[in-house]
């Protein structure tokens, strides 16, 4: 068995042995051996869940040749990371942009993956026209209640069949579990998820349609997730699934409390996904490990104390912290469809940029050459 090692061929050469796999698995026998000498994610941590990862227009789009083939041959699931968002699919009323979108669904669906949306309503990335009319001001609820139901059924009838699954509201509950006073809860209270889930579930009853948000190992953002479910139950709509997104840091969160909020979130009968997965080995002050993508710092050089390359005892402590999550995913598994890492290799991971840009961090599977970290390398067969 022998693992990727691009140091060892040329990136070219990788490329098209990465890319020509997908064929050779289908193609013959002495093919397929030479397929399954390769490890992958898929045929290891994958059997006991979908294994997911974070998508952007380059690997999609095959720009990224190496990228595209390293996705293919690890991962059976994928999410985009930005070109679902409202600003990005829908900038204007009357004008969607679907290029980006129809690329990534094409990508997943040629290679058989589990298909992910994300994500229908959110108050970040919001294309600035949403809520408001032409002069700024909060729409009525039967306006929004227009829009939302345009916005939901016109992408969700688009890929029906082929996006398995839609993160359909993202990041509707504070810390404490208590409503953020968004744009949407201002005008239409707590109704607007359940009605957003309605209306996804009119579009594609088939689709599996979660709720996604970060910090959910608080027990206080637990009840409030509790509390949506039944919202959403009570109003005659259907959830399948609750998104546990996880941008970790080496301070947190504990085993003990990821271990908690799976078994709270999971009472409700509702399959987990853990998504979003990246743990940062860079540290901030006052780190709080939420992931609300509004909350940035300034950059300055003590907070980017690895730019040239990692030293080996910090991998070390990042390996035993995602071996440990790993594990209780594993012990867990009958509770979780889909664990997701949110970007492919470091280089385009989101958390050299959040919640300070311009620094180095080390927090997905993949070094920035492309080859598997040691960790990775565990959860590989
Ligand atoms: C992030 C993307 O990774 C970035 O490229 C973008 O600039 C901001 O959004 N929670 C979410 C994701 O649900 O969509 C966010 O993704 C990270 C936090």
């Amino acid at each position: 068995m022998k693992y990727l090692n691009i140091r060892n061929i040329g990136k070219y050469t990788l490329a098209i042995m990465l890319s020509s796999m997908s064929f050779f698995s289908t193609s013959s026998c002495t093919q397929n051996k030479k397929t399954e000498s390769f490890l992958s994610l898929k045929n290891g941590i994958g059997k006991d869940f979908l294994i997911g990862v974070a998508v952007n227009p380059n690997e999609t789009s095959g720009r990224d040749t190496i990228g595209a083939a390293l996705i293919v041959q690890q991962f059976n699931s994928i999410v985009p990371e930005n070109c679902m968002k409202c600003a990005v699919i829908h900038p204007e009323e009357n004008r969607y942009s679907w290029a980006r979108a129809d690329q990534y669904v094409s990508f997943g669906v040629k290679h058989h993956m589990f298909v992910i949306g994300h994500c229908l309503i959110w108050h970040s990335q919001l294309a600035p026209w949403f809520c408001v009319d032409s002069i700024g001001r909060n729409v009525s609820s039967s306006v929004l209640k227009q829009r939302m139901k345009s916005h939901i059924s016109t992408i969700v009838s688009r890929y029906k069949g082929r996006v398995k699954g839609w993160d359909v509201v993202n990041e509707a509950l504070l810390d404490d579990g208590t409503y953020r006073n968004s744009k949407f809860y201002q005008i239409l209270g707590e109704e607007f998820i359940p009605y957003a889930f309605k209306c996804a579930h009119e579009a594609d009853p088939q689709a599996e349609l979660y709720y996604n948000d970060y910090s959910l190992f608080l027990p206080s953002k637990q009840h409030g997730v509790l509390h949506i479910v039944k919202s959403i139950r009570d109003y005659g709509a259907r959830i399948t699934g609750i998104g546990m997104q996880s941008h970790y840091s080496m301070e947190g969160p504990s085993i003990f409390q990821v271990h908690k909020a799976i078994d709270t979130l999971s009472s409700t009968g509702c399959k987990l996904m853990i998504t979003e997965f990246d743990l940062t080995v860079l540290s901030l002050p006052n780190e709080l490990n939420g992931a609300g993508i509004e909350q940035t710092e300034k950059y300055s050089m003590q907070y980017n104390p690895y730019a040239k390359s990692l030293p080996d005892s910090i991998k070390q402590v990042w390996s035993k912290h995602m071996k440990a999550y790993f594990d209780l995913y594993r012990s867990n598994k009958s509770k979780i469809e889909r664990v997701t890492i949110w970007g492919l290799t470091d280089n385009y991971s989101w958390r050299n940029n959040w919640p300070i840009s311009g620094r180095t961090d080390y927090p997905t599977l993949f070094n920035r050459d492309y080859t598997a970290k040691q960790f990775t390398k565990t959860l590989m067969r």
